[in-house]
Order: structure tokens, then C-alpha cells, then sequence
């Protein structure tokens, strides 16, 4: 497993995190995935997963890196403070590494959202702050009321079939320093299927350099996403073995060629 920092922050993140929206895999595909060093694990207070990961991570808190959120209705002052203690509660963790806001939303003025942030961080009760599915004037608004840190990373969808990202918020984090987490990263599965179904070319791209490369095509859409600098992927998946070929998605390269072949095909 290939580690990258979180922004400025000096924390090494797995380039393979594990998603956890829409999960019904036990703990089992979590502690698979931890033990390849996937430590860092994504959940949701709108996902109703924080129990099972509190679970999953029982006796090894400290060698896992938690990325929770609050949902886009709590972002009132209270609300979010509230959150958050439910979320530790359900996590049964003292601390949140990495508490994401979820969505934005302007029916809450988001100084109230970032000066309950920034209370957490001054109490310890979280280590850094995300956003998700934030474009570039929300999160310049949103870090201008969180003066005392730093936003250190933004949760987006990002797959070879969706780049929205690549015209303006991708080199604005590159420049910034905001890691992405890329969301939804083998376009909900599409990516991994060699079954035929998918006879157009671009997937025929995608399974040719998979096999150049000797990996699956998960494995090589997954290195794709990864192959920019400050992107980490998380992919969801419920079994144990899916979740260790997804894992097998890190620890090497593609080439510039390849690289530019599925830039070319998609
Ligand atoms: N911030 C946001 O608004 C937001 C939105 C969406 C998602 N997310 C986060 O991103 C995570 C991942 O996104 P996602 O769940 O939407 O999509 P995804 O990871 O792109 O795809 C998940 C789908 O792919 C299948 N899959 C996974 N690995 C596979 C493999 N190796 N071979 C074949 N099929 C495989 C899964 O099935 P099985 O489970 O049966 O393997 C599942 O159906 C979520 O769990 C969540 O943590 C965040």
C-alpha cells in the first residue's frame, strides 16, 4: 500500500481507503482491508455504518484513521457539536480524525458550521477538518471562518467516466494543498466488469492495460484515480475478497502511456 500525505498536515493516509455508504459486509471486509493496510475508513451519521466500524476497529483504534461527516441538515452551531458526540458515541472512540461536512447547504450559515468546527479541533475532540462535495467558492467561504486551521481535504465523486473535477477544483486543491478523497471510484462497480456487457471501447481500453499491467480493471481504474497527486480513492465493497483486490490497487504504477491511453479512451 502506497501512503500519501493528508494536505500539509504531516499525516500519512492510505492511497486505499474504504468506503462504507451502502455497506452490508460485516466486519469481516473491513478488518480484511485494515490488515492491507487500508487504514483509513470513510463513514457517514447518514450512513448508519459508525457502529460497525466502531466494531471493526475494536483493540486497534489507534492504528486507523476515521473519516466520519455531518449530514447537510446539522449544520447549525448546536447541531453539529451534537453530531459529533453521537458520532464518537457510536464510533466508541474519543477522537474523529477527520470530520467532514458532508454537503453544503445555505440554509445554514456556514460561520456557525466552521466555528463549531473549529471548537472540536480546540477541544481535541477532532484532529482535521474536510469538506465534501464542496466547489471552489465553498470551500474559500468556508475556510475564511475557520482562521485558526487548515481545510485539509475535499470528499468528491471522481471515476474515469466522471472528471467534472479536472476543469477547476482539481488543480485549485493541487495548489491549495486540500487532498481528495475521490468518491464512487469504480463508478458504482461499472469499472470492474469484464463480463461483456460492457462491449464499448473505452472498456476495452480499461481491460487491455489491466491486463498489460497484470491487475484487474478495478484494480487499474483505481491506480488511475490514484495516479494524481494529492487523490486517494475509496471504493465500497462488501466482500472480503473484492475489498483485497481492491487494495491490490495500490503498490505500484501505471506508465505515463498507459495513463494517457485511458485519458485518451475515456
Ligand atoms: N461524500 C459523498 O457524498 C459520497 C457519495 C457517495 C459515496 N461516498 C463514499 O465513497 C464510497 C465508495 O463509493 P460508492 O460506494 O458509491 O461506489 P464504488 O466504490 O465506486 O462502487 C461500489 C460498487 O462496486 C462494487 N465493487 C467494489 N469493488 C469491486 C470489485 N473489486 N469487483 C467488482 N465489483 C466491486 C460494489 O459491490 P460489492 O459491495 O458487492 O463488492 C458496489 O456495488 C462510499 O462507500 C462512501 O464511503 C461518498
Amino acid at each position: 500500500m502506497n501512503f500519501k500525505k493528508l494536505s500539509n498536515t504531516g499525516l500519512e493516509i492510505p492511497e486505499i481507503g474504504l468506503g462504507t455508504w451502502n455497506y452490508k459486509g460485516g466486519v469481516e471486509p473491513l478488518k480484511a482491508g485494515i490488515e492491507q493496510r487500508a487504514t483509513l475508513i470513510d463513514t457517514a451519521e447518514g450512513y448508519y455504518t459508525e457502529d460497525l466500524v466502531g466494531e471493526a476497529i475494536k483493540g486497534i483504534r489507534e492504528d486507523v484513521i476515521i473519516a466520519t461527516k455531518v449530514s447537510g441538515r446539522n449544520l447549525a452551531y448546536d447541531s453539529v457539536l451534537r453530531s459529533c458526540e453521537q458520532s464518537l458515541s457510536k464510533l466508541q472512540t474519543d477522537y474523529i480524525d477527520l470530520y467532514q461536512i458532508h454537503w453544503p447547504n445555505d440554509s445554514y450559515p456556514i460561520k456557525e458550521t466552521m466555528r463549531a468546527m473549529q471548537k472540536l479541533v480546540d477541544e481535541g475532540m477532532v484532529y482535521y477538518v474536510g469538506v465534501s462535495n464542496f466547489d471552489i467558492d465553498e470551500v474559500k467561504e468556508a475556510q475564511m471562518y475557520f482562521s485558526n486551521y487548515k481545510i485539509v481535504s475535499n470528499q468528491v465523486r471522481y471515476n474515469l467516466n466522471d472528471r467534472e473535477i479536472e476543469d477547476d477544483l482539481l488543480p485549485y486543491c493541487i495548489e491549495n494543498e486540500i487532498t481528495i478523497l475521490a468518491y464512487t471510484p469504480l463508478a458504482s462497480g461499472k469499472l470492474c466488469k469484464t463480463d461483456g456487457l460492457l462491449k464499448s471501447k473505452k472498456y476495452k481500453v480499461l481491460s487491455e492495460i489491466a491486463e498489460e499491467a497484470g491487475k484487474t480493471p478495478g484494480q487499474a481504474a483505481l491506480n488511475w484515480c490514484n495516479s494524481h497527486e494529492n487523490v486517494i480513492s475509496i471504493p465500497k465493497s462488501n466482500s472480503v475478497e473484492r475489498t483485497i483486490e481492491n487494495c491490490g490497487a495500490s503498490g505500484w504504477f501505471l506508465t505515463k502511456d498507459q495513463i494517457q491511453r485511458l485519458n485518451e479512451a475515456f
